[in-house]
């Protein structure tokens, strides 16, 4: 089947995505592999480059904090109270119902049978896999990227009760209000097939995921060893994906075909275009800040094509 596309091919759109998404023609995408914002404050406001940055600026000396992700939502700090609780369940709620937009959207220009792999921390991927169920997406995994290390958050009680002034702070060493993170999760979803994976494949050339490594053993649900970013992977966002993972999670879900088309409708610096790129696949990015467009366009100048990588199956 070969799909008429009203967007341009291999090039980055500058927008809203729930907007730019409503213009793409429906059953277009073979795949999506995106890394939406994971802070709940941003939701209803524009991602501002600026803004990013004195976030990120105001917790620069924090041992605690996570120092290249903008924090938000009061989740950081705060009393306890009932009231807190509630702003919570409410961001969490209204972050839902945000990703519901874009993941209608999403669902209506995927085509049957793609995959779709979105990022997100562990606290908030629940929300993320309910919103794409409810668009229509049938789950199917959730992947663990796991890194070589994590940043401990949250309160050291010994250190909260010295400086306190508690008597014998010592007996709480060890103590802690939360777990030191090593890992994010990435949901994967797919649109229905039709009738089988076999049908599908021969309708939409998506729908199986190659699972033998270089190495010949099975690709199992957890991803390490992506984690380090060469030199070259240092550009001016916060949240930039190691390459590798990227171009791995590409390989993974899409056979190699000229009609299938990747889509990162939250581009950010442009990780998932680079990679599909690279690995000579058509692709279609989104970004809402116009800041990072030239850094998208830069990455996708400089990329080489790696032919070898993907033999054609078709
Ligand atoms: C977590 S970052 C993605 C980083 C990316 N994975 C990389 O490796 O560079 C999320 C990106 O989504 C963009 N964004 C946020 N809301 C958006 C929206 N409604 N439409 C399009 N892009 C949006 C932000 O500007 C940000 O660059």
């Amino acid at each position: 089947m070969t799909i008429e596309t009203d967007f341009e091919l291999n090039k980055v759109y500058t927008g809203d995505c729930i907007e730019v998404m409503a213009t793409f023609p429906k059953n277009s995408i073979a795949c999506c592999i995106t890394d939406p914002p994971y802070n709940y404050e941003f939701i209803g406001h524009k991602w501002s480059d600026e803004e990013v940055k004195r976030r990120t600026g105001r917790v620069k000396d924090s041992k605690t904090m996570v120092k290249n992700i903008p924090y938000g939502s009061g989740l950081s700090g705060g009393v306890r109270n009932e009231r807190w609780y509630e702003k919570n369940r409410n961001n969490d709620l209204e972050y839902m119902q945000w990703c519901e937009k874009w993941t209608n959207e999403l669902f209506r220009i995927c085509k049957a049978g793609a995959p779709v792999a979105v990022f997100n921390s562990n606290r908030s991927i629940a929300h993320v896999q309910i919103a794409l169920e409810n668009s229509g997406f049938y789950t199917r995994d959730i992947l663990v990227y796991k890194r070589n290390s994590g940043i401990p958050r949250g309160l050291n009680l010994e250190k909260k009760l010295e400086k306190m002034g508690v008597p014998n702070p010592e007996k709480w060493n060890g103590w802690h209000s939360a777990f030191r993170n090593e890992w994010e999760a990435i949901i994967i979803v797919q649109k229905p097939l039709i009738n089988n994976y076999w049908e599908t494949l021969q309708e939409t050339n998506v729908g199986v995921f190659k699972t033998v490594n270089n190495d010949g053993s099975f690709q199992s649900n957890i991803l390490e060893n992506y984690n380090n970013k060469s030199k070259d992977e240092k550009f001016d966002h916060c949240t930039v994906k190691p390459l590798a993972l990227i171009k791995k999670l590409v390989s993974t879900l899409v056979p190699f075909h000229k009609d299938n088309i990747i889509l990162d409708p939250f581009s950010g610096s442009g990780t998932t275009l680079v990679a599909a790129q690279e690995l000579g696949y058509n692709f279609v990015g989104i970004e809402i800040e116009a800041n990072y467009i030239p850094i998208i366009n830069k990455r996708l100048k400089d990329t080489k094509l790696q032919k070898e990588l993907n033999p054609t199956l078709f």
